[in-house]
């Protein structure tokens, strides 16, 4: 089994004038299939920056990440493009949808860019769609969708096709609690199916999900949890 996320001293460190600002400082971290990692803290913690560093959305002061065995910081540009379109689903804290594409035609963009045929992608969109119960709505646009069901759409295009590690920032933020809940089931089944997920969330309802909670404080990991309890995953398997 090849870990699917893999992080060793990891570090940014940003720079404001004379200042340093430490964000991330000496991560170490690794995710199996199967795992999903909750990342807690509070604001200011560094839990963004892992993420974005996991998707190679930003580049390391020191340290390094491996996704699916492909050290990040080795790959130029093109081939880290076609690593985040083939094996990382990113929801992003502001989704970031198209408003000018419906939403299965926002699913199905990282296919097409990654030169899978449109009747393919737009098969293979509808599961996504499907497996996040949005077949009802796929066809309409961002604005024409309520937040919750967005949600949903951004969830799919995160885990269409191939995806093997899941990140997302606070995924479930502007839902309510029923909602929250239904996002939270759709990214655990994923992992029970095999991926590996890294979810930053600051309830601990939602970090009741994940086979593993770790604590950032002031950019370092303060505190690692591993739970035993399999209710999470008869709760996601029972959906
Ligand atoms: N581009 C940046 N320039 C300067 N400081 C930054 C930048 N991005 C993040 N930071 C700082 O790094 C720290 C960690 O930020 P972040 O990862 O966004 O925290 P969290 O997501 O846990 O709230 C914070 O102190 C933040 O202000
Ligand atoms: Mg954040």
């Amino acid at each position: 089994m090849t870990t699917v996320f893999s992080a060793r001293g990891l570090t940014r460190i940003h720079r404001d004038g004379a200042d340093q600002i430490v964000a991330l400082a000496d991560v170490d971290l690794d995710i199996e299939p199967g795992e999903l990692v909750a990342v807690t803290g509070r604001s200011g913690c560094g839990k963004s920056t892992l993420l974005n560093l996991a998707g190679g959305l930003d580049q390391p002061t020191r340290g390094s990440v491996r996704v699916a065995g492909a050290e990040l910081g080795s790959l130029r540009p093109d081939a880290l493009a076609q690593m985040r379109r083939r094996h990382v689903g990113y929801v992003f804290q502001e989704l970031n949808l198209l408003p000018t594409l419906t939403g299965i035609e926002n699913v199905m963009l990282p296919l097409e860019l990654d030169g899978i045929p449109t009747a393919t992608a737009r098969a293979r969109a509808g599961e996504a769609i499907e497996a996040v119960d949005g077949s009802g709505f796929a066809a309409r646009f961002p604005d024409q969708l309520s937040g919750g069901q967005r949600q949903r759409i951004a969830i799919a295009r995160a885990l269409v096709g191939t995806r093997t590690l899941i990140l997302a920032d606070e995924p479930t933020g502007a839902l309510d609690e029923i909602n929250g809940e239904a996002i939270l089931r759709i990214i655990r089944t994923r992992c029970n199916e095999g991926a590996a997920a890294l979810l930053v969330t600051h309830d601990p309802g939602q970090a009741a999900w994940a086979d593993r909670v770790v604590r950032l404080r002031d950019g370092r990991v303060d505190a690692v949890t591993e739970r035993s309890d399999p209710r999470a995953v008869l709760i996601a398997t029972t959906r």
